[in-house]
Protein backbone atom coordinates (compact mmCIF):
# COMPACT_ATOMS: atom_id res chain seq x y z
CA UNK A 1 0.00 0.00 0.00
CA UNK A 2 1.40 3.39 -1.03
CA UNK A 3 1.94 6.22 1.86
CA UNK A 4 -1.05 8.53 0.27
CA UNK A 5 -3.40 5.36 -0.01
CA UNK A 6 -2.21 4.57 3.77
CA UNK A 7 -3.16 7.87 5.07
CA UNK A 8 -6.66 7.86 3.20
CA UNK A 9 -7.54 4.76 4.46
CA UNK A 10 -7.81 6.32 8.17
CA UNK A 11 -8.83 9.75 6.77
CA UNK A 12 -9.00 11.45 10.43
CA UNK A 13 -11.87 13.82 10.09
CA UNK A 14 -13.92 10.32 8.68
CA UNK A 15 -13.05 8.65 11.91
CA UNK A 16 -14.46 11.10 13.59
CA UNK A 17 -17.58 11.51 12.35
CA UNK A 18 -18.12 8.09 11.01
CA UNK A 19 -15.85 5.55 12.72
CA UNK A 20 -16.63 7.00 15.74
CA UNK A 21 -20.47 6.69 15.45
CA UNK A 22 -19.90 2.80 14.08
CA UNK A 23 -17.85 1.87 17.19
CA UNK A 24 -20.29 3.60 19.69
CA UNK A 25 -23.28 1.81 18.27
CA UNK A 26 -21.24 -1.72 18.02
CA UNK A 27 -20.54 -1.68 21.22
CA UNK A 28 -24.00 -0.83 22.38
CA UNK A 29 -25.32 -4.04 20.92
CA UNK A 30 -22.54 -5.69 22.06
CA UNK A 31 -22.57 -4.94 25.82
CA UNK A 32 -26.49 -5.95 25.49
CA UNK A 33 -25.55 -9.52 24.30
CA UNK A 34 -23.16 -9.68 27.07
CA UNK A 35 -25.23 -8.84 29.74
CA UNK A 36 -27.96 -11.28 28.60
CA UNK A 37 -27.07 -13.83 31.72
CA UNK A 38 -28.85 -17.19 32.13
CA UNK A 39 -29.47 -18.18 35.79
CA UNK A 40 -28.25 -17.02 39.05
CA UNK A 41 -28.80 -13.10 39.38
CA UNK A 42 -32.22 -12.13 40.40
CA UNK A 43 -33.60 -10.22 38.02
CA UNK A 44 -33.35 -6.77 40.07
CA UNK A 45 -29.16 -7.26 39.80
CA UNK A 46 -29.50 -7.93 36.12
CA UNK A 47 -31.96 -5.01 35.51
CA UNK A 48 -29.43 -2.84 37.51
CA UNK A 49 -26.74 -3.90 35.26
CA UNK A 50 -28.30 -2.74 32.30
CA UNK A 51 -29.82 0.51 33.41
CA UNK A 52 -26.02 1.07 34.31
CA UNK A 53 -24.10 -0.14 31.34
CA UNK A 54 -26.74 0.50 28.23
CA UNK A 55 -27.66 3.81 26.54
CA UNK A 56 -25.34 6.00 28.31
CA UNK A 57 -21.63 7.45 27.96
CA UNK A 58 -19.00 8.44 25.26
CA UNK A 59 -17.70 4.47 25.41
CA UNK A 60 -14.19 6.19 24.82
CA UNK A 61 -12.51 3.25 26.27
CA UNK A 62 -13.89 0.86 23.35
CA UNK A 63 -13.17 2.94 20.74
CA UNK A 64 -9.92 2.86 21.68
CA UNK A 65 -9.33 -0.69 21.46
CA UNK A 66 -11.69 -0.67 17.92
CA UNK A 67 -9.40 1.81 16.65
CA UNK A 68 -6.55 0.06 17.70
CA UNK A 69 -7.13 -3.03 16.76
CA UNK A 70 -8.56 -2.03 13.70
CA UNK A 71 -5.26 -0.18 12.45
CA UNK A 72 -3.06 -3.42 13.14
CA UNK A 73 -5.27 -5.24 11.38
CA UNK A 74 -7.70 -7.43 13.53
CA UNK A 75 -11.47 -7.59 12.67
CA UNK A 76 -14.30 -5.84 15.11
CA UNK A 77 -15.28 -9.45 15.80
CA UNK A 78 -12.09 -10.15 17.35
CA UNK A 79 -12.06 -7.14 19.49
CA UNK A 80 -15.50 -7.02 20.36
CA UNK A 81 -14.94 -9.19 23.42
CA UNK A 82 -11.90 -6.60 24.70
CA UNK A 83 -13.67 -3.57 24.11
CA UNK A 84 -16.57 -5.08 25.99
CA UNK A 85 -14.71 -5.93 28.81
CA UNK A 86 -12.84 -2.92 29.60
CA UNK A 87 -16.65 -0.88 29.28
CA UNK A 88 -17.89 -3.39 32.15
CA UNK A 89 -14.76 -2.13 34.17
CA UNK A 90 -15.46 1.09 33.00
CA UNK A 91 -19.02 0.89 34.39
CA UNK A 92 -18.45 -0.50 37.38
CA UNK A 93 -16.18 2.00 38.49
CA UNK A 94 -18.65 4.38 37.62
CA UNK A 95 -21.37 2.84 39.82
CA UNK A 96 -18.95 2.57 42.78
CA UNK A 97 -17.35 6.11 42.48
CA UNK A 98 -20.61 7.47 42.78
CA UNK A 99 -21.84 5.42 46.12
CA UNK A 100 -22.35 7.59 49.14
CA UNK A 101 -19.16 6.24 50.54
CA UNK A 102 -17.11 7.68 47.66
CA UNK A 103 -18.08 10.77 45.65
CA UNK A 104 -22.12 10.72 46.55
CA UNK A 105 -23.32 11.30 43.42
CA UNK A 106 -26.98 11.27 42.53
CA UNK A 107 -26.35 11.92 38.75
CA UNK A 108 -24.81 10.20 36.50
CA UNK A 109 -25.28 9.69 32.20
CA UNK A 110 -28.23 12.12 32.64
CA UNK A 111 -29.97 10.11 34.84
CA UNK A 112 -29.82 9.33 38.51
CA UNK A 113 -27.26 7.47 39.56
CA UNK A 114 -27.60 3.42 40.12
CA UNK A 115 -27.90 3.13 44.23
CA UNK A 116 -30.65 6.14 43.44
CA UNK A 117 -32.40 4.44 40.73
CA UNK A 118 -32.00 1.34 43.01
CA UNK A 119 -30.30 0.81 46.43
CA UNK A 120 -26.76 1.22 47.51
CA UNK A 121 -26.58 -2.78 48.12
CA UNK A 122 -27.48 -3.52 44.75
CA UNK A 123 -25.26 -0.61 43.40
CA UNK A 124 -22.10 -2.51 45.05
CA UNK A 125 -23.37 -5.92 43.47
CA UNK A 126 -23.60 -4.00 40.29
CA UNK A 127 -19.61 -2.89 40.34
CA UNK A 128 -19.14 -6.54 41.59
CA UNK A 129 -20.89 -8.37 38.72
CA UNK A 130 -19.77 -6.11 35.96
CA UNK A 131 -16.25 -6.62 36.95
CA UNK A 132 -16.45 -10.07 36.86
CA UNK A 133 -18.40 -10.67 33.53
CA UNK A 134 -15.45 -8.20 32.19
CA UNK A 135 -13.10 -11.29 32.82
CA UNK A 136 -15.16 -13.67 32.06
CA UNK A 137 -15.69 -12.22 28.57
CA UNK A 138 -12.14 -11.62 28.15
CA UNK A 139 -11.21 -15.41 29.25
CA UNK A 140 -14.12 -16.85 27.10
CA UNK A 141 -12.67 -20.16 25.01
CA UNK A 142 -15.24 -19.15 22.43
CA UNK A 143 -13.04 -16.19 21.28
CA UNK A 144 -10.51 -16.66 18.05
CA UNK A 145 -7.88 -15.24 20.17
CA UNK A 146 -5.00 -17.66 21.23
CA UNK A 147 -4.91 -18.57 25.13
CA UNK A 148 -1.44 -16.87 25.54
CA UNK A 149 -3.15 -13.53 24.04
CA UNK A 150 -6.23 -14.18 26.11
CA UNK A 151 -3.67 -14.34 29.57
CA UNK A 152 -1.74 -11.44 28.47
CA UNK A 153 -5.20 -9.67 28.19
CA UNK A 154 -6.07 -10.66 31.84
CA UNK A 155 -2.88 -9.73 33.01
CA UNK A 156 -3.11 -6.26 31.56
CA UNK A 157 -6.52 -5.44 32.56
CA UNK A 158 -5.87 -6.62 35.86
CA UNK A 159 -3.08 -4.68 36.43
CA UNK A 160 -4.42 -1.46 35.29
CA UNK A 161 -7.56 -1.51 37.76
CA UNK A 162 -5.64 -3.01 40.64
CA UNK A 163 -3.12 -1.38 43.51
CA UNK A 164 -1.29 0.00 40.76
CA UNK A 165 -4.15 1.14 38.92
CA UNK A 166 -7.79 2.50 39.03
CA UNK A 167 -8.23 1.39 42.74
CA UNK A 168 -4.78 2.11 44.20
CA UNK A 169 -5.88 5.71 42.32
CA UNK A 170 -9.31 6.18 43.92
CA UNK A 171 -7.99 5.32 46.89
CA UNK A 172 -5.32 8.43 46.91
CA UNK A 173 -8.49 10.08 45.78
CA UNK A 174 -10.67 9.52 48.61
CA UNK A 175 -7.70 10.03 50.89
CA UNK A 176 -6.92 13.33 49.64
CA UNK A 177 -10.07 15.02 50.46
CA UNK A 178 -9.79 18.74 52.23
CA UNK A 179 -5.74 17.49 51.68
CA UNK A 180 -3.26 19.71 49.88
CA UNK A 181 -1.72 17.54 47.13
CA UNK A 182 1.22 18.24 45.27
CA UNK A 183 1.36 18.12 41.28
CA UNK A 184 3.64 14.98 41.38
CA UNK A 185 0.74 13.12 43.78
CA UNK A 186 -1.64 14.81 42.00
CA UNK A 187 -0.41 13.80 38.67
CA UNK A 188 0.16 9.98 40.12
CA UNK A 189 -3.58 9.61 41.41
CA UNK A 190 -4.65 10.40 37.52
CA UNK A 191 -2.53 8.06 35.71
CA UNK A 192 -3.77 5.68 38.05
CA UNK A 193 -7.50 6.16 38.76
CA UNK A 194 -8.32 6.73 34.70
CA UNK A 195 -5.00 7.08 32.76
CA UNK A 196 -4.77 3.10 33.35
CA UNK A 197 -7.65 2.19 32.22
CA UNK A 198 -7.08 4.21 29.02
CA UNK A 199 -3.78 2.55 28.70
CA UNK A 200 -5.28 -0.56 28.95
CA UNK A 201 -8.02 -0.22 26.42
CA UNK A 202 -4.98 0.51 23.72
CA UNK A 203 -3.34 -2.26 24.74
CA UNK A 204 -5.96 -4.53 24.62
CA UNK A 205 -6.64 -3.09 20.92
CA UNK A 206 -2.83 -4.21 20.01
CA UNK A 207 -2.52 -6.93 21.79
CA UNK A 208 -5.72 -8.31 20.24
CA UNK A 209 -4.18 -7.80 16.96
CA UNK A 210 -0.88 -9.29 18.15
CA UNK A 211 1.40 -7.19 18.92
CA UNK A 212 3.22 -8.89 21.48
CA UNK A 213 5.99 -6.28 22.35
CA UNK A 214 8.36 -3.82 20.21
CA UNK A 215 8.97 -0.19 19.37
CA UNK A 216 4.84 -0.31 18.43
CA UNK A 217 3.98 -1.44 21.38
CA UNK A 218 5.68 0.89 23.91
CA UNK A 219 4.75 4.10 21.37
CA UNK A 220 1.22 2.28 21.96
CA UNK A 221 1.87 2.75 25.74
CA UNK A 222 2.46 5.96 26.24
CA UNK A 223 -0.03 7.31 23.49
CA UNK A 224 -2.72 5.55 25.73
CA UNK A 225 -1.15 6.80 29.42
CA UNK A 226 -0.98 10.22 28.09
CA UNK A 227 -4.02 10.38 26.85
CA UNK A 228 -5.20 8.42 29.79
CA UNK A 229 -3.98 11.40 31.87
CA UNK A 230 -5.35 14.54 29.39
CA UNK A 231 -8.71 12.36 29.76
CA UNK A 232 -8.76 12.99 33.71
CA UNK A 233 -7.24 16.41 33.53
CA UNK A 234 -10.08 17.84 31.08
CA UNK A 235 -13.15 16.09 33.27
CA UNK A 236 -11.38 18.25 36.27
CA UNK A 237 -11.59 21.25 33.79
CA UNK A 238 -15.35 20.20 33.08
CA UNK A 239 -16.19 19.75 36.41
CA UNK A 240 -15.47 23.70 36.61
CA UNK A 241 -16.70 24.97 33.23
CA UNK A 242 -19.20 22.40 32.39
CA UNK A 243 -23.05 22.42 33.12
CA UNK A 244 -24.83 19.57 35.09
CA UNK A 245 -27.02 19.54 31.66
CA UNK A 246 -24.40 19.12 29.67
CA UNK A 247 -22.24 16.74 31.88
CA UNK A 248 -24.96 14.53 32.39
CA UNK A 249 -23.31 14.55 36.02
CA UNK A 250 -23.27 17.22 38.62
CA UNK A 251 -21.05 20.07 37.67
CA UNK A 252 -19.21 21.80 40.68
CA UNK A 253 -18.72 18.68 42.65
CA UNK A 254 -15.02 18.78 43.14
CA UNK A 255 -15.08 21.93 44.53
CA UNK A 256 -18.01 20.80 46.96
CA UNK A 257 -16.51 18.13 48.04
CA UNK A 258 -12.98 20.11 48.22
CA UNK A 259 -11.23 17.41 46.26
CA UNK A 260 -7.89 18.28 45.06
CA UNK A 261 -8.27 18.68 41.04
CA UNK A 262 -5.90 20.31 38.42
CA UNK A 263 -7.65 23.21 38.44
CA UNK A 264 -7.82 23.19 42.27
CA UNK A 265 -3.81 22.72 42.44
CA UNK A 266 -2.78 24.23 38.99
CA UNK A 267 -5.66 26.74 38.02
CA UNK A 268 -7.54 26.37 34.74
CA UNK A 269 -4.88 27.52 32.47
CA UNK A 270 -1.97 25.82 33.85
CA UNK A 271 -4.41 22.41 33.62
CA UNK A 272 -5.52 23.31 30.16
CA UNK A 273 -1.76 23.82 28.97
CA UNK A 274 -1.32 20.04 30.91
CA UNK A 275 -3.72 18.90 29.14
CA UNK A 276 -2.74 19.69 25.67
CA UNK A 277 0.96 18.74 26.78
CA UNK A 278 -0.21 15.27 27.29
CA UNK A 279 -1.75 15.47 24.01
CA UNK A 280 1.22 16.83 22.29
CA UNK A 281 3.48 13.60 23.93
CA UNK A 282 0.93 11.44 22.70
CA UNK A 283 0.94 12.31 19.40
CA UNK A 284 4.62 12.69 19.09
CA UNK A 285 5.02 8.89 20.29
CA UNK A 286 2.82 7.90 17.25
CA UNK A 287 4.62 9.57 14.83
CA UNK A 288 7.09 7.21 14.27
CA UNK A 289 4.94 4.28 13.51
CA UNK A 290 3.34 6.62 10.07
CA UNK A 291 0.25 7.43 8.87
CA UNK A 292 -1.44 4.42 9.94
CA UNK A 293 -2.36 5.83 13.11
CA UNK A 294 -3.23 9.75 12.29
CA UNK A 295 -6.53 9.35 13.22
CA UNK A 296 -5.76 8.04 16.99
CA UNK A 297 -4.10 11.75 17.30
CA UNK A 298 -7.08 12.91 15.62
CA UNK A 299 -9.16 10.91 18.87
CA UNK A 300 -6.35 12.45 21.23
CA UNK A 301 -7.10 16.08 19.66
CA UNK A 302 -10.66 15.25 20.65
CA UNK A 303 -10.63 14.12 23.86
CA UNK A 304 -8.96 17.09 25.36
CA UNK A 305 -11.38 19.32 23.07
CA UNK A 306 -14.55 17.66 24.62
CA UNK A 307 -17.30 19.26 26.36
CA UNK A 308 -18.53 16.08 28.06
C1 LIG B 1 -15.96 9.55 33.60
O1 LIG B 1 -15.58 8.87 32.44
C2 LIG B 1 -15.10 9.09 34.72
C3 LIG B 1 -13.68 9.30 34.53
C4 LIG B 1 -12.83 8.35 34.57
C5 LIG B 1 -13.20 10.65 34.32
P1 LIG B 1 -16.24 9.19 31.04
O2 LIG B 1 -16.20 10.68 30.80
O3 LIG B 1 -15.63 8.32 30.00
O4 LIG B 1 -17.76 8.78 31.28
P2 LIG B 1 -18.85 8.22 30.25
O5 LIG B 1 -18.53 6.78 30.04
O6 LIG B 1 -18.76 9.01 28.99
O7 LIG B 1 -20.15 8.40 30.98
C1 LIG C 1 -13.45 8.91 38.37
O1 LIG C 1 -13.00 10.16 38.62
C2 LIG C 1 -12.37 7.94 38.26
C3 LIG C 1 -12.90 6.58 38.26
C4 LIG C 1 -12.10 5.60 38.34
C5 LIG C 1 -14.34 6.30 38.15
P1 LIG C 1 -14.16 11.21 38.95
O2 LIG C 1 -14.77 10.95 40.27
O3 LIG C 1 -13.64 12.57 38.68
O4 LIG C 1 -15.24 10.85 37.82
P2 LIG C 1 -16.63 11.58 37.67
O5 LIG C 1 -16.33 13.06 37.53
O6 LIG C 1 -17.42 11.26 38.89
O7 LIG C 1 -17.20 11.01 36.41
MG1 LIG D 1 -14.21 10.04 42.06
MG1 LIG E 1 -16.86 10.96 40.79
MG1 LIG F 1 -14.67 14.12 37.76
Amino acid sequence: MTPVAEASRTDAPAFLAERVPHYQQRIEGVLARMLEIEGGATSRLLEAMRYSTLGGGKRVRPVLVYATGEALGATLDLLDAPAAAVELIHVYSLVHDDLPAMDNDDLRRGRPTCHRAFDEATAILVGDALQARAFEVLAQSTSSLGAASRLEMLRVLADAIGTRGMAGGQAIDLESVKQSLGEAELERMHRQKTGALIQASVMLGAISAGIQGGPERSALATFGAEIGLAFQIQDDILDVEGTTQTLGKRAGADADRTKPTYPSVLGIDRSRAQALACRDRAIAALSPLGPRFAHLGEFANFLVARLN
